[in-house]
C-alpha cells in the first residue's frame, strides 16, 4: 500500500535465539545513508518494503551488515523456495560465468535446452512446449498474445475477450495490468482496453458465492458472450489473500474453457515450484490448464520466468515473433537448474506441505483468539491473515501495518502487508525452513498480535 516507513531509529529491545538476533536500533542508525540515498535517487514508487538493508541471505535467514538475524518469512516475494544463497545454486552461476557465457540471446544453448526440457517433463500433459522469459509480468504479456492469436484462429476478430478476476495482481506492465483486478492501479492506464473484464473471485471470504453459476451470471452482466472469450486468466491463489477457489469451481472453469474454446491460463508466478505443497500450485484443484506461467520461485535467485503450455498453442506465432533479449539467459538457467533440482530433489514441496499444515493449525488458532483476524488463507508455506475491524469484513491496513513492522522489530522479516485494504499478513518463507524456526516465527506472530491489540486497547 502507499505508505512509508519513517527513516527514525528507535529503540527496540534486543532478542537472541539460534535463529534471530536483534542487536541494533530500528531501522539501524548506520543504514540511514545508505536508505537515504536510495530515496534521493529511486522513486517514491520503490518505499514500500520495510527499511531492512540485506546484506547476506542463507537458507531461511537474512542478515544485515551490523549484527541482526531474521528468520525469513517473505523469500524475497515468494522467489527463494529453495532457500536463499544455496550453495549449489551459487555453484551452477559462477561455474556458468567462469565458462565465459554469459548472454547469447535466442541463439541456441545446450543449457536453454536443458532448462527447457527440465520443464516439460517435470510438467503434466499437454504443458509440453516453454518459452523463456525474464520477468512475471512478461509471462502475462506472453499469455494474453497466445490466448488472443487463439482467439483469433478459433473463432475471428470478436473472440479476443481476456476474463480475468477481481483483485488480481498479474503484473504491473500495460496487459498485465489490465488482466489485473484492482481498480486504483489501473487509474494511470486511462484508456482501458474494454477486451479486459474480470469477475469475482470465488474466495469464499470477500465473495461469498463460490459457485460457477457465478462466473456465468458475471459474464453475463458484463454482455460478454462466451464464445467471444479467448481466453480466463487466474493466479492458482490471489497473491493479495493466498485464497484459492474451490476445486468444483476451477474443474467447472476447466469445462466451460473447453467447451467454448477459451484457453485457461494459470498464473503460477507465485503458487509454481512447491510454494502450497505440491510442485504445481493448479494440482490442487485436479485441472490442468492450456498455459501455465511461472517466475519468481523457479531460480530462488536470478531473474528467469516461464511460459509452458500446449504445442498447438505455443506454436500459433511464427519463427522469430516471440523473442526476448534475454529469454533463457544461460546464467540464470543455470540457477533454475540448479533450484529446480534442489526442490525435486530434497522434495520441498512435501516440505511445505508437512509445515503448511502446522503453520495453518497455528493459525487458525490465532484467529479463535483474535477477532481482528477475519480470514486465514492459503496452503503450504503460503499464508494470509486478513486483519479486520472485529466482527466486520472491513479491512485495517494500520493492524496489519502494525504486525509487520512489530515482527520485524522482533527478528521475524516479512513484507508490507498486501491485499485488500493492504490488510493481509503474509506468510511466505523458504520452503528449506525448519519446524523449529517456523515455530518461533509463529509465537512471534503470536506476541505481535497480542501487544499490538492490548497497546490499543490501553490508549483507547
Ligand atoms: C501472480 C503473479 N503474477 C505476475 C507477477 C508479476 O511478476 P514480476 O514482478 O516478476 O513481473 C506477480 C508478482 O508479484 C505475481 O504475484
Amino acid at each position: 500500500m502507499s505508505r512509508d516507513y519513517a527513516l527514525i531509529p528507535k529503540l527496540v529491545r534486543h532478542v537472541e535465539t539460534p535463529y534471530r538476533r536483534i542487536v541494533t536500533d530500528f531501522p539501524v542508525p548506520e543504514s540511514l545513508p545508505i536508505l537515504q540515498k536510495l530515496r534521493a535517487y529511486e522513486p517514491i514508487a520503490m518505499r514500500g518494503q520495510p527499511p531492512v538493508v540485506w546484506d547476506r541471505a542463507e537458507g531461511f535467514q537474512v542478515y544485515d551488515a551490523w549484527g541482526n538475524q531474521w528468520i525469513d518469512w517473505s523469500s524475497g516475494v515468494l522467489i527463494a523456495n529453495a532457500g536463499h544463497g544455496r550453495r549449489e545454486i551459487v555453484e551452477a552461476i559462477a561455474g556458468q560465468a567462469a565458462g565465459r557465457l554469459l548472454t547469447n540471446y535466442c541463439f541456441p544453448s545446450e543449457i536453454r535446452s536443458r532448462l527447457v526440457e527440465k520443464l516439460a517433463m517435470l510438467l503434466p500433459e499437454p504443458l509440453k512446449k516453454v518459452f523463456l522469459l525474464t520477468t512475471g509480468s512478461e509471462t502475462v504479456e506472453c499469455a494474453i498474445k497466445l490466448c488472443r492469436s487463439h482467439g483469433l484462429k478459433a473463432g475471428g476478430r470478436e473472440k479476443h475477450i481476456i476474463v480475468s478476476f477481481d483483485k488480481a495482481f498479474h503484473g504491473r506492465t500495460l496487459g498485465s495490468q489490465q488482466a489485473g483486478g484492482i481498480a486504483a492501479l489501473k487509474e494511470w492506464i486511462v484508456n482501458l482496453d474494454p477486451g479486459f473484464v474480470q469477475v469475482p473471485f470465488p474466495d469464499g471470504f470477500r465473495t461469498a458465492d463460490s459457485s460457477f453459476d457465478a462466473f456465468e451470471r458475471a459474464l453475463c452482466q458484463h454482455d460478454v458472450d462466451p464464445q467471444n472469450v479467448a481466453g480466463v486468466i487466474s493466479e492458482t491463489y490471489q497473491g493479495g489473500s493466498a485464497a484459492f477457489a474451490p476445486a468444483a469451481y476451477m474443474q467447472a472453469l476447466r469445462q466451460w474453457c473447453t467447451k467454448h474454446q477459451a484457453l485457461l491460463v494459470c498464473d503460477e508466478v507465485q503458487a509454481g515450484f512447491g510454494r502450497t505443497g505440491k510442485l504445481w500450485g493448479f494440482e490442487h484443484y485436479g485441472i490442468v490448464p492450456d498455459l501455465a506461467l511461472f517466475g519468481k520461485g523457479m531460480s530462488s535467485s536470478l531473474p528467469i520466468s516461464a511460459v509452458a503450455g500446449r504445442s498447438d498453442v505455443m506454436d500459433l506465432q511464427p519463427a522469430g515473433s516471440m523473442t526476448s533479449t534475454h529469454t533463457g539467459n544461460p546464467v540464470c538457467c543455470a540457477a533454475a537448474l540448479a533450484s529446480i533440482e534442489l526442490i525435486v530433489q530434497e522434495n520441498l514441496a512435501e516440505n511445505a506441505h508437512r509445515l503448511g499444515a502446522t503453520l495453518h493449525e497455528r493459525l487458525h488458532a490465532l484467529q479463535s483468539a483474535f477477532p481482528e483476524i477475519g480470514d486465514v488463507a492459503g496452503k503450504g508455506l503460503v499464508a494470509g491473515v486478513a486483519c479486520v475491524t472485529p466482527g466486520k469484513k472491513d479491512p485495517d491496513g494500520d493492524l496489519a501495518w502494525d504486525i509487520v513492522q512489530r515482527c520485524i522489530e522482533k527478528g521475524v522479516l516479512m513484507f508490507s502487508p498486501v491485499g485488500f485494504g493492504g490488510a493481509t499478513v503474509k506468510i511466505s518463507p523458504p520452503l528449506v525452513i525448519h519446524s523449529a524456526a517456523l515455530l518461533e516465527g509463529l509465537s512471534v506472530l503470536e506476541e505481535a498480535f497480542a501487544e499490538t491489540l492490548s497497546q490499543r486497547a490501553a490508549v483507547a
